[in-house]
């Protein structure tokens, strides 16, 4: 009976060549219609109106708010596509996630107190530029400036969609007396594109497999047909524009999605339900919980954990995705990591028939996870005519989870039907190059010169 259960699981979890080019070409259908007009994918432009050229210089601040951590970067750009940066790195406590927006800010102005205090024991000559990685959907109307649309990755702090998040930085930077000023709000995604363009100029995008999952590009400012009314004059056409795609909310209409009931079932527990729909498939901060509901499911049914305490179990997001992520990285025949886990974490005992099918669903989870997460890059590269390049990624999902790299390599392979070599493939996944804070700084050392320049 365990193994038809799991039958289930492989045909609704397994995701074919067809289906995947389905789901890509209304992607593509999709991020068009976002450039055309407000629509699903938000396409927020994020004005950032010149390519890197490598040459940029000088020293600059960065703040990376990710998922799961904050990172504040002092970053030297040397020219000659080289820099180096000094971070320190302050973990998220998890009660930011529904935290008070005063919590919030406090929380990165004191790290950033500590860090500055740190480098500049003396304190320092004159305001230092800040370029600020803000990681979540923000509508922009100018590089300085973000309102949230609306919090993702299961954040839930009243009082900050709707309004501009730089401001409210900039006020508790003022109530501390840092002479910093922040000049760009990017997304993770276009500080990552930046980033590694800044360094590689065969990047084409830049992409997050991490808490969340989403992608950044440069288009054209004549293709973004929703700015028309909205440009300045002095921005002519062939200007490129950097998208921070916000393709996790792919979707949302649920019209190819394979979805499961699993997958339902997450979003309904969600601070924002019907949103993100596509990111909730695939991304770091669901994959466990998506283990959780399959094994509440089956222990439901009385097919696994037989007289154990599932008290544990039934925790809504108890699992995160370093679970998975361990139970896949310990060689198949070992046990050792995945009896502690479920022993020691969930107080289970599991057995021999059990395991084996908890690690075959992870199999699944983290191979769906792979190869739907690359639609959004295929997309990107049919809609722009991309024949081959650099897709330079980061995030704990493409950085640690086994095996996530190739099952993506397979899946962009399927897509464009190519018959080489993975290493071969012309359009490539590559590791982005050292934090979207590093992109943060060259989008700031870019706008300085715009700004120098009267643009
Ligand atoms: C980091 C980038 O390496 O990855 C961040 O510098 C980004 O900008 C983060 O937000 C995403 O990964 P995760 O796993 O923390 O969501
Ligand atoms: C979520 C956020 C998006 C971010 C991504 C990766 O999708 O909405 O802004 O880029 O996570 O961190």
């Amino acid at each position: 009976a365990l193994e038809k259960a799991y039958k289930e699981i492989e045909d609704l979890f397994t995701i074919s060549p067809e289906v995947l080019k389905t789901i890509t070409a209304h992607f593509i259908t999709e991020l068009q219609k976002g450039l055309d007009q407000e629509a699903n994918i938000p396409m927020i432009p994020g004005w950032v109106l010149d390519f890197p050229t490598g040459q940029e210089t000088g020293d600059y601040l960065a703040i990376d708010l990710g998922g799961t951590n904050l990172r504040v970067v002092l970053v030297t750009l040397k020219g000659n596509s080289d820099f180096s940066f000094t971070h320190s790195k302050y973990s998220l406590p998890a009660t930011m996630r529904t935290a008070d927006a005063d919590d919030l800010w406090d929380f990165i102005a004191d790290s950033l107190e500590k860090f500055i205090k740190e480098k500049y024991p003396g304190g320092c000559a004159s305001d230092l530029p800040l370029g600020f990685t803000f990681s979540y959907p923000a509508s922009q109307d100018a590089i300085n400036m973000g309102v949230l649309q609306r919090w993702t990755k299961g954040f839930d702090i009243h009082n900050v969609e709707g309004h501009d998040v730089v401001p409210m930085l900039q006020k508790a930077l003022k109530a501390r007396s840092l002479p910093i000023e922040v000049v760009a709000l990017i997304n993770d995604t276009t500080g990552t594109l930046v980033a590694s363009m800044y360094s590689d100029p065969e990047t084409k995008m830049g992409l997050i497999f991490g808490t969340g999952c989403n992608g950044a590009y440069y288009d054209f400012v004549e293709n973004v047909h929703k700015l028309s009314g909205d440009l300045p004059t002095d921005i002519p056409s062939g200007t490129p524009m950097a998208i921070n795609c916000e393709y996790g909310a792919f979707d949302n209409e649920r019209v190819v999605l394979p979805l499961t009931k699993y997958d339902f079932k997450i979003d309904e527990e969600s601070p924002r339900p019907g949103q993100q729909a596509y990111e909730k498939m695939i991304a770091g901060y669901y994959l466990g919980e998506i283990l959780r509901l399959i094994l509440v499911d089956f222990y439901k049914a009385g097919l696994i954990f037989a007289g154990q305490d599932d008290s544990k179990l039934q925790q809504v997001f108890i699992m995160d995705t370093s679970v998975p992520s361990r139970i896949e990285e310990e060689e198949a025949g070992n046990t050792t990591v995945i009896e502690s886990i479920f022993k020691d974490e969930l107080n289970i005992s599991t057995t021999a028939a059990e395991r084996a099918i908890i690690r075959r669903l992870c199999i699944l989870i983290g191979t769906r996870a792979a190869r739907l997460s690359v639609c959004g890059v295929a997309a990107i590269a049919q809609k722009m005519g991309y024949k081959s390049g650099h897709c330079a990624a980061d995030g704990s999902v493409f950085n640690k989870y086994p095996g996530f790299q190739r099952r993506a390599a397979v899946a962009l392979s399927d897509i464009f039907g190519w018959s080489c070599k993975l290493e071969d493939n012309p359009i490539k996944l590559t590791a982005a190059e050292d934090g979207s804070g590093v992109g943060a700084a060259v989008i700031a050392a870019l706008t300085e010169k715009r700004l120098k320049a009267g643009l």
